[in-house]
């Protein structure tokens, strides 16, 4: 709460309420609102006007709150979601809207777009879909793809799902009236108003060394400061990672930083000294050293080494080999190279690192977003040196991930803070702290070879890629072994051979984002492909459907599937639009000279799970006596729909309706693990465990009830009835004896990927299984401005089974945006695109409609037969909108993003 001391009143009325505030001179709108008024509601991006999520009403104009000062509303009327869904009926028809289409995935944005919808809806009822376009240009969304959102707030009337949510069935999520209404709590909405605060000092310099000064007399001549936090501070070990062989990036450099940004102390404070702190002050002196910033400087004789062990930077590296790809490529009768390059991708969830922490009973408990709550107590136990049991996760709600927020983040400061003072901290990045600080994905170098014979039929493939990990480890491993599996794209080849490196430079550290390396060289292997069609007079379509992976036929790790390669399944589906699209096209383009239209494809394969690792999910659940349906669901949903995804896989395999559930989130004193939400393994594995553990209660209640394995379920208050069609049965469940969590039935089940480890020809079973997709884009290239603008997608995807066609629609439009994205125009520069205005997204007026097509070739080891997608979403996106443009311009372009200079630049030299 701000002291109010000579502060002058600021009297407005807030959702019908006339409410008095004191701000601060400059303070926020968003501020007041969140802060001292409560509304938290309003949620926080950026604090600089880029992302939107903050907007409210003022006096029924959308604003950015945080760009707005508070004493500006004196007398005014704002209006923020929570008001506008309790008063306003379009507000609460849109939210009905949201639901249906399924317009909210991780809904840290959800707030700013419904708020702009309503100031649109209140003018325009009906609008068009340039008008909701324009209305939502200013809030962006990094999970949706928009598309949803724009039928959400073009609809004219609710979509009504009156399904039971069993596998298969497009309920809207489970959690999404949290999202539409604003109350879901992410990490910087837990904290009590006036917590003290944490401010992480950072390196300035992509390498330095460093001096601190005196601390003691920096806390005595800062009032408001309650402490300072160093490495000195850090009472276990001060290192973290997430693979146990790679640990190795401290929680404060000691005397030498590896990268801008990277921290080297924190201080503790009352919430106005830490938002008025200027770094400046802090008493340090820095001694900038000479950096290496790129994969080939990093691996000189004399660049500095980063790491002890590390020869010449190189972390390490994957390998997998068939065949003999050299003798293979002599015998090819058309052979095409290339050199491919790609930069650092930013995640840019919405929702910037941020949480709480506190000491309660002598335990500290850390609330925070996460992917990977029971990785950051493994965390956690070694930094503090505390025995885990007093170590309490609790995460918070997870405005996006997509694969940086499983390293730990904000956790180690808050923990370390809450000890040191012995009181509740909070801590939320700024924008440019969560993109300096953050993982990114791997900038890639790579060299590929691949020959065919004048049949078609592919005759050698040599991949060799460098991956720039940065100064740390992270998941760069993960990254290393995981792109020669996958390098040879969802095709038959017998003569392979490729070879992957993680460098380290003096860079952010890069780790997991949807695709763990597989995108970038599917770049490579896809717009190859295209090249070889080209050069042996095929169809592009048909040449990879010629090549195109099968049962029973091996992959480039020798591993086998005797069903369930959906891949040509894919290619078919795409080829109706494929022959419409190029007609359309060659149309166009006799009548235009200056937009040329072009028609891309591209496919994609992708392991689910752990590389040749175990990586098992535990889910439990029971009854308690008064009929309530537990599900301990410790996925982590990050938007992506675990939580609904995981209870329809319950709910079917127990025979309930999913409305009945009570679903338990995690949290690592009461809910299982269900492992990290990553390598798109939720739906599989945690949806196995899921499985198994609904059918395991389900067996004790037949059993118990000695009914039929037919029976139907149904409770009501404490009765539970099974009707088998021979008789009914019935059972007053306060009669059981019940378990110390108050449990009548109960089952815990867990599941674990079969897999094998490879052999050093990276031979094996890498995954249990695999999803397929292929994509087909059609782009408008201006030849005068080198810009390119999607203007349709096809996404056709084997899934396996679709335990929700709508999330799957969801996450095939969210992975196309990004994948657009790191096509077109997202590239992280250190020190230059460290906020979301100079580095751009993809916003609604970027995406253009999209096709879904689902393709189900049930998988034997699926939950239902389904496959995992998260990841299969953005991979052929990239390639696709690349041969898009050789077919429109006819120039390659090997150096993603395709920025129109690049892009202008080629087609000059092509003239
Ligand atoms: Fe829009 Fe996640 S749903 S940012």
């Amino acid at each position: 709460m701000t002291n109010q001391g000579n502060l002058k009143p600021t009297v407005f009325d807030l959702d019908g309420t006339s409410v008095k505030s004191y701000p601060a001179p400059g303070a926020r709108l968003s501020e007041m609102l969140r802060e001292d008024l409560g509304a938290r509601d309003v949620k926080i991006g950026c604090n600089a006007g880029d992302c939107g999520a903050c907007t409210v009403l003022v006096d029924d104009k959308p604003v950015c709150s945080c760009l707005t000062p508070a004493q500006q509303v004196a007398g005014k009327r704002v209006e923020t979601l929570k008001g506008i869904r309790r008063d306003d009926p379009v507000a609460d028809k849109l939210a009905h809207s949201f639901h249906g289409h399924g317009a909210a995935q991780c809904g840290i944005c959800t707030p700013g777009m419904m708020v702009s919808a309503v100031a649109l809806l209140r003018e325009k009822p009906s609008p068009t879909e340039g008008e909701v376009k324009d209305a939502l240009g200013g809030v962006l969304c990094r999970c949706t793809g928009y598309r949803k959102i724009i039928d959400a707030v073009m609809a004219t009337s609710p979509i009504t799902v009156e399904a039971r949510g069993e596998v298969g069935d497009a309920i809207p999520r489970v959690d999404s009236e949290g999202k539409t209404s604003g109350t879901e709590k992410f990490g910087d909405d837990i904290a009590p108003a006036g917590t003290l605060e944490i401010f992480v000092i950072r390196s300035p310099f992509p390498r330095a060394r460093f001096e601190l000064g005196d601390l003691d007399e920096f806390i005595a001549q800062h009032e408001g400061i309650e402490a300072t936090l160093t490495a000195k501070d850090v009472p276990g070990r001060n290192l973290f990672g997430v693979i146990p062989e790679f640990v190795d990036q401290p929680v404060f450099a000691e005397t030498e930083t590896r990268f801008r940004g990277e921290a080297i102390a924190a201080i503790v404070g009352t919430p106005s000294v830490i938002g008025a702190f200027d770094p400046d002050t802090f008493p340090v002196q820095w001694f900038e050293l000479e950096a290496a910033t790129d994969v080939k400087s990093a691996q000189t004789p004399t660049a500095a080494q980063l790491h002890e062990g590390r020869d010449k930077n190189v972390m390490c590296g994957g390998f997998v080999q068939c065949g003999d790809a050299k003798s293979a490529l002599e015998r090819a009768d058309t052979i095409v190279e290339g050199h491919f390059r790609s930069g650092f991708v930013e995640h840019a969830y919405i929702e910037p690192e941020a949480g709480f922490a506190q000491i309660l009973n002598g335990r500290v408990e850390v609330h925070a977003c996460t992917q990977a709550p029971v990785m950051d107590l493994d965390a956690l136990e070694k930094i503090l040196d505390m025995d885990r049991a007093q170590i309490r996760i609790v995460p918070s709600g997870v405005g996006g991930g997509f694969g940086s927020k499983l390293d730990i983040s904000v956790q180690p400061y808050l923990a370390l803070a809450a000890l040191k003072t012995g009181k509740p901290v909070r801590l939320t990045y700024s924008r440019t702290e969560s993109m300096q600080s953050s993982t990114k994905r791997h900038p890639s170098d790579i060299q590929l070879r691949i020959g065919a014979k004048q049949d078609g039929s592919l005759s050698g493939f040599e991949f060799y890629g460098e991956f720039d990990t940065g100064a740390y480890a992270s998941w760069g491993p993960t990254v290393a072994n995981r792109v020669p599996v996958h390098a040879s794209g969802p095709y038959q080849i017998q003569d392979y051979r490729a070879e992957s490196k993680g460098i380290h430079t003096n860079n952010p550290p890069a780790g997991a984002f949807r695709g763990f390396g597989v995108p970038q060289s599917a770049i490579a292997q896809e717009t190859l492909f295209d090249e070889l069609a080209e050069k042996l007079g095929m169809d592009q379509l048909e040449f990879r459907i010629l090549n195109a992976l099968e049962d029973n036929v091996p992959t480039v790790c020798g591993q086998v599937f005797s069903q369930g390669v959906g891949i040509k399944a894919c290619f078919e589906a795409l080829r109706p639009a494929w022959n419409t699209e190029r007609e359309q096209a060659a149309t166009f383009n006799a009548s235009n000279d200056v937009i040329k239209r072009g028609v891309g494809i591209a496919a994609g394969w992708y392991g689910c799970g752990n590389t040749s690792l175990p990586n098992p999910s535990t889910i439990k659940s029971g009854v308690l006596e008064d009929g309530t349906v537990v599900l301990h669901q410790g996925a982590m949903d990050i938007g992506q729909g675990s939580n609904t995804v995981i209870s329809q896989i319950f709910a079917t395999a127990l025979g309930i309706p999913v409305q009945v559930l009570k679903i338990v989130g995690a949290d690592t004193d009461v809910t299982p693990d269900a492992g990290k939400t990553s390598a798109s393994r939720q739906t599989y594995v945690s949806g196995n465990a899921a499985r198994l553990s609904g059918e395991a209660l389900r067996a004790q209640i037949l059993e118990k009830m000695n009914v039929g394995l037919e029976a139907v379920l149904s409770f009501s208050g404490g009765t539970l009835t099974a009707n088998d069609g021979a008789g009914q049965q019935e059972i007053d469940l306060s009669t059981l004896a019940a378990d110390d969590e108050g449990f009548v039935f109960r089952a815990e089940e867990s599941y674990d990927p079969p897999t094998k480890a490879l052999d050093e020809n990276g031979q094996g079973v890498p995954y249990a299984q695999f999803g397929y997709a292929a994509h087909l884009v059609v782009v408008d290239v201006d030849t005068r401005l080198g810009t390119t603008k999607p203007v349709k997608f096809v996404a056709a995807h084997d899934v396996g089974r679709a335990i929700n066609p709508m999330l799957v629609e969801g996450q095939v439009h969210g992975g196309i945006a990004q994948g657009l994205g790191m096509a077109l125009m997202e590239e992280y520069i250190p020190g230059r695109t460290e906020n979301l205005h100079d580095y751009l997204i993809p916003t609604v007026g970027d995406i253009p409609p999209i096709e879904t097509i689902i393709i189900e070739e049930p998988d034997a080891h699926g939950p239902y037969g389904a496959k995992g997608l998260g990841e299969h979403v953005l991979i052929p996106t990239a390639p696709a909108i690349l041969n898009a443009i050789h077919d429109a311009v006819g120039v390659r372009i090997r150096q993603v993003p395709a920025t129109p200079a690049r892009v202008r630049s080629k087609i000059k030299v092509s003239l």
